[in-house]
């Protein structure tokens, strides 16, 4: 899927740049990468993340799995190479709100390393933050939100993460967050300290 078909292009550069968007914003552009199993608390904590920083006076906007799977990605499925491209497309979807000065916030499985590491360096080191929801297997099946791990233990849906397909855990996140131990609410807190600490907002309330 990432052949190159596009030929005789030329990039073409704006008047306005990242920096004055920016500074029009009073924010840095920023990518936190939320990646864990299914039902492991990443969209909750992306949408909790979203309201506290809109309620503050931040531009925040959560790119959902299940969501974008509605429409960017809806000729996608969860093969392997459907997954890497998902993931890749959200990378450059990611950069694009980072280039905007959003703080963008991505809630995918993400189960590949190879995958986050190349949203990774497609955003820029610095601006890319993962954090990985190490919600326990057995927490995540217990909650089983939309019935889906049942139906993966029953055979009924085959290759689901976790059950039956690989999920690969980050080596070096920059945050780990444990659903089972951390409400929203604190996981909230954490990554608005983890934004306030390297420079990406002021503290919250100026
Ligand atoms: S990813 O692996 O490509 O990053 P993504 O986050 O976009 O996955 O989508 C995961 C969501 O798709 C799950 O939360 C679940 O609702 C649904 N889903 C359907 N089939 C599968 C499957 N085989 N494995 C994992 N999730 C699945």
């Amino acid at each position: 899927m990432t052949n190159i078909k596009a030929t005789n292009i030329t990039w073409h550069e704006g008047h306005v740049g990242r920096e004055e968007r920016e500074k029009l914003l009073g924010q840095k552009g920023v990518l936190i990468w939320m990646t864990g199993l299914s039902a492991s608390g990443k969209s909750t904590i992306a949408y909790t993340l979203e309201h506290a920083l809109v309620q503050r006076g931040r531009l925040a906007y959560v790119l959902d799995g299940d969501n974008i799977r509605h429409g960017l990605n809806k000729n996608l499925g969860f093969s392997a190479e459907d997954r890497t491209e998902n993931i890749r497309r959200i990378g450059e979807v990611g950069k694009l709100y980072v280039d905007a000065g959003i703080i963008t916030i991505t809630a995918f499985i993400s189960p590949y390393r190879a995958d986050r590491q190349i949203a990774r360096e497609t955003v820029g080191e610095g601006s890319f933050y993962e954090v990985f929801c190490d919600t326990p297997l057995e927490v995540c099946e217990e909650r089983d939100p939309k019935g889906l791990y049942k139906k993966a233990r029953a055979g009924e849906i085959k290759g689901f993460t976790g059950i039956d397909d690989p999920y690969e855990a980050p080596e070096k996140p920059e945050l780990v967050i444990d659903t089972s131990k951390m409400s929203p609410q604190e996981a909230t807190i954490a990554l608005v300290e983890m934004l306030e600490k390297a420079g990406k907002i002021s503290a919250l309330g100026e």
